[in-house]
C-alpha cells in the first residue's frame, strides 16, 4: 500500500497561491456565511480562517443566528457581491434545517465570479462544458490534484467508481470524470454489491460521512483509493477505509486524517486568488 504524499501536493499549491498573492495590487478578501449548527463544519471553518491568516488572506466571518431568515441571507449576499472588496463568498453547509429548502436559491445568489466553492448552477455548467472553464468545487479539485499526481492522465477505458451523490462531490466529479473520458459510476452507501463494483473499479472516491465502512479486499491491485470522508469515532478520526496497517496490496491511498482534507483547503485559496484575479 502506498500513500499519497498530500504535504507535496499542498506545498506546490501553495507556492502558485504566494506567488499570486504577491502579485496582487490589493488584498484578497473572503466571506464565510456561516448559517448552520454543524459541528463538523464549525471545525473546517476554523481551519479555513487558520489558513487564511497565515496566507495574508482577509477572512471576514458572518455568523447567523437560528432564527434567521432567508432573505436575511440572500440580502447579506447581495451586499458582499456588491462589495469590491471582497473577492470570495462560501457559505458553509450543510445549512440550518430551516434553510436546506432553499441550499440552492442560496448558492445560486452568489455572484458567480466570487463563487469560491464553484456550487452555484453556473458554475456546474460552466466546468461540465469544459473543466477549464468554470470554478471546481475545493474537494473535487482536490481529488483531482491526487489522480493527476498519482494515475496516468489518460482516462480512456477507466472506471471511475465515486460513492457519494451529493452537489458538493459525487455529482460535480463524475461531471468532471465523464467530460474527461472515463467510465464513471455514481454509487451511494445503499447501492448492492458494491464489493463487486470495487472489484472493477480503477479509481475509487469515497465520500460517506460515516467512516470505517470499508476494507480494501475486493480493492483491485493497482488502483487508487481516494477517500474523502473524515470524521471522528472514539476519538479517532477516520475515514470509509479500515485496517489499512497489514495490507500488502498494490493499492494506492489517501491516509485519513492528513490525506484529502489539507488539499480541499489549498484548493479552496487558489479558488480565491484566481477568481480575484478574474475581476481585475
Ligand atoms: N461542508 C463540507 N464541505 C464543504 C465545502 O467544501 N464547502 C462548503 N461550502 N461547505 C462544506
Amino acid at each position: 500500500m502506498q500513500l499519497v504524499d498530500s504535504k507535496k501536493i499542498t506545498e506546490n499549491i501553495y507556492a502558485y497561491i504566494k506567488e499570486q498573492i504577491i502579485a496582487s495590487d490589493k488584498p484578497i478578501k473572503l466571506a464565510i456565511i456561516d448559517a448552520g449548527n454543524d459541528a463538523a463544519s464549525k471545525k473546517y471553518i476554523a481551519l479555513k480562517m487558520q489558513k487564511g491568516m497565515e496566507l495574508g488572506i482577509q477572512v471576514q466571518l458572518i455568523n447567523f443566528k437560528e432564527d434567521v431568515k432567508i432573505e436575511e441571507v440572500l440580502s447579506k449576499i447581495d451586499e458582499l457581491n456588491k462589495d469590491d472588496s471582497v473577492n470570495g463568498i462560501l457559505v458553509q453547509l450543510p445549512l440550518f434545517e430551516h434553510l436546506a429548502p432553499y441550499k440552492h436559491r442560496i448558492l445560486n445568489s452568489i455572484n458567480p465570479i466570487k463563487d469560491t466553492d464553484g456550487l452555484s448552477a453556473i458554475n456546474f455548467g460552466l466546468y461540465s462544458q469544459d473543466i477549464l472553464n468554470g470554478i471546481l468545487p475545493a474537494t473535487v479539485d482536490a481529488c483531482l490534484e491526487v489522480v493527476k499526481e498519482y494515475y496516468k492522465n489518460d482516462f480512456n477505458g477507466s472506471n471511475v467508481l465515486i460513492v457519494n451523490n451529493s452537489d458538493l462531490i459525487g455529482k460535480p466529479l463524475a461531471t468532471v470524470f465523464a467530460t474527461l473520458n472515463a467510465t464513471v459510476t455514481i454509487a451511494n452507501e445503499f447501492t448492492k454489491n458494491l464489493e463487486d463494483l470495487f472489484s472493477t473499479a480503477d479509481i475509487i472516491v469515497t465520500a460517506t460521512g460515516k467512516g470505517e465502512l470499508f476494507d480494501f479486499d475486493s480493492v483491485q491491485d493497482g488502483s487508487l483509493v481516494v477517500d474523502v470522508t473524515s470524521i471522528k469515532k472514539d476519538d479517532k478520526v477516520v475515514g470509509d477505509f479500515k485496517d489499512r496497517k497489514d495490507n500488502n496490496k498494490d493499492i494506492t491511498y489517501t491516509p485519513v486524517p492528513g490525506g484529502i482534507g489539507p488539499i480541499t483547503v489549498a484548493c479552496l485559496y487558489r479558488n480565491l486568488v484566481n477568481l480575484s484575479k478574474l475581476q481585475k
